[in-house]
Parts: structure tokens; sequence; C-alpha cells
């Protein structure tokens, strides 16, 4: 089986046993756009709270396409306005082995839809994962690096971690069956994702599990046999990797819209 992420990396063994750990919020809502909504919601007050104390807000954006409507939303005059964006810095959850340029970039997303249009972000405070001038292993030991040097400690815990999840369970860059899964020293992997024919780049559970909080944004049809499994089935993080959040020592906040909802046992 994988080993639990969360007594790996420089961790004090856990002391929180399985049941210690708070169950994950699931939050069913109408649709993209009200998910979206919700998790704009949760980065405008995560990110106002913090910018109370004197250290950054430390968020790592995730990709595809549901971040897209998050943001719109954030970039819009209903919240843009309300966001301390001086004091947040921007990391990535993963990136496809393109160049920043190109259109499946996970940057290019987030910089052609939020960055560009909120001049109060620094591009100091923005980290992308580097795809160009370098090999996929030596992007992912720059991006460990930066991150090591960015938090000052063994194990980032970030503030806030977006994900997604893909129709086949994976989130991040975490694919079923890759070595990717039994990560439990490095920060950063990249591997070749062969059902895709690419190479990725993309943080490891105990980074993930590290977070102070985590928010699933999952939308649509396509994803509700795999969400089922992954909220409600046995144990089989290998075949679905989102299950590998179970062992979060943050709050772990599940938005997903009626139809990835679908499936779900309502009973349980
Ligand atoms: C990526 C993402 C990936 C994504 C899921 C869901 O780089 O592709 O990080 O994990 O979150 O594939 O994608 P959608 O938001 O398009 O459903």
């Amino acid at each position: 089986g994988l080993p639990d992420p969360t007594t790996a990396v420089g961790r004090e063994p856990a002391t929180m046993t399985v049941s210690d750990r708070a169950e994950p919020a699931v939050r069913t809502l109408l649709d993209a756009e009200t998910v979206a909504a919700e998790a704009a919601k949760i980065f405008a007050r995560l990110a106002t709270e913090k910018a109370r104390s004197d250290g950054p807000f430390r968020v790592a954006l995730s990709g595809g396409s549901t971040p897209k409507l998050l943001y719109r939303l954030l970039a819009s005059d209903e919240y843009r306005h309300d966001i301390p964006w001086e004091k947040i810095q921007f990391y990535f959850g993963d990136e496809r082995w393109v160049p920043p340029t190109d259109p499946d970039s996970n940057y290019k997303l987030a910089e052609d839809e939020l960055f560009s249009k909120v001049p109060k972000v620094s591009p100091d405070n923005i980290f992308p994962m580097p795809t160009e001038e370098l090999s996929p292993t030596q992007a992912a030991e720059q991006y460990e690096a930066t991150l090591r040097r960015s938090f000052g400690e063994p194990l980032p815990r970030f503030d806030l971690v977006f994900l997604g999840m893909g129709d086949d369970g994976h989130t991040a860059s975490l694919f079923p069956h890759t070595s990717a899964l039994h990560e439990d020293r490095k920060l950063v992997v990249t591997h070749y994702v062969e059902k895709l024919k690419t190479n990725r780049i993309t943080l490891t559970a105990p980074v993930l599990n590290a977070a102070r909080e985590v928010v699933f944004m999952v939308a649509g049809a396509s994803k509700a046999p795999a969400l089922r499994e992954v909220l409600q089935g046995p144990a089989n993080p290998a075949e679905y990797p989102s299950q590998l959040l179970r062992h979060s020592t943050g709050k772990v906040t599940w938005l997903i819209d009626k139809a990835a909802a679908s499936q779900l046992h309502q009973d349980k």
C-alpha cells in the first residue's frame, strides 16, 4: 500500500490517527458557476484573514478548466477590490510540460484570466513551475528549492491549495498507478504520463496533505463515477489518487456541483 504521507518529509511521526482527522466537508452546489462562486468566497475570506498577520498568504493554484471561472470572478468588480492582492503569493499544484505561452499551460490560464487583470499582483509574488531551458527533472528540483526557500521549512504548509479532480480520480498531476503517488520524501516530482503522452510536474501528497486548507472544485457529470469512489469507496488511492487527501492534516472542502454529485449515496 501507499505510505502514510503525513509521517514523511522531515515531519514528526504523526500523532494524529486517521480517526482524528476531520471528515472532509462536502458542499453540493447547483453548477460550475456556483462552485466557482463558493471557491472565490473562501479564497477572499482566507486571504483577508491572513492579511491581518504579517506573513504572506500562500496559495497553490490548480489547472484544467474549472479554475477559469474562479479566476474570472476574482478579477471581477465583485471581488477585485476586497482582496489584499499585495499580500498573496501564487504557486502552482502542477503544470504541463509546455511553454508558459502554450494554451495547455496552467500558468497561462492564471496569467490570462487573473494576473493580467489584477495589477496589484506583483510578478515577484507569482511562482510558476519552470518549463523552459531545463529538463523536467531539473525543473522539479528547482521548484522544490523555491518552495523550501519561500516557506523556510522542510515541509511547506500552504495556507490554501486549490485542487481539481479528473474523470479518472487524479488530482494535481498525481495520476492513477504512477510512481508519483508513492513519493513520500520529495515535495515536487516530474513524470511522463503515458495516457496523456506528456511530462507533468506536480506537488506530491505530503505537501498537499500539509496544507492548512484544501478546496476541491469538481463539476460535471463526467466526474460522478470517480467522485463516488473517492468520497465513499474503499481506500484505493492507486486507482483514485484524490483519496490521498484522506491523509490531510488540514481542512478539506469539496465544492461539487449536482451533476458531479449525481452518483453519491445520499444516505452515507
Ligand atoms: C491539470 C489539473 C488537473 C485538473 C483535473 C480537473 O493540470 O490538468 O491540475 O488535476 O484539476 O484534471 O480538470 P477540470 O477542471 O478541467 O475538470
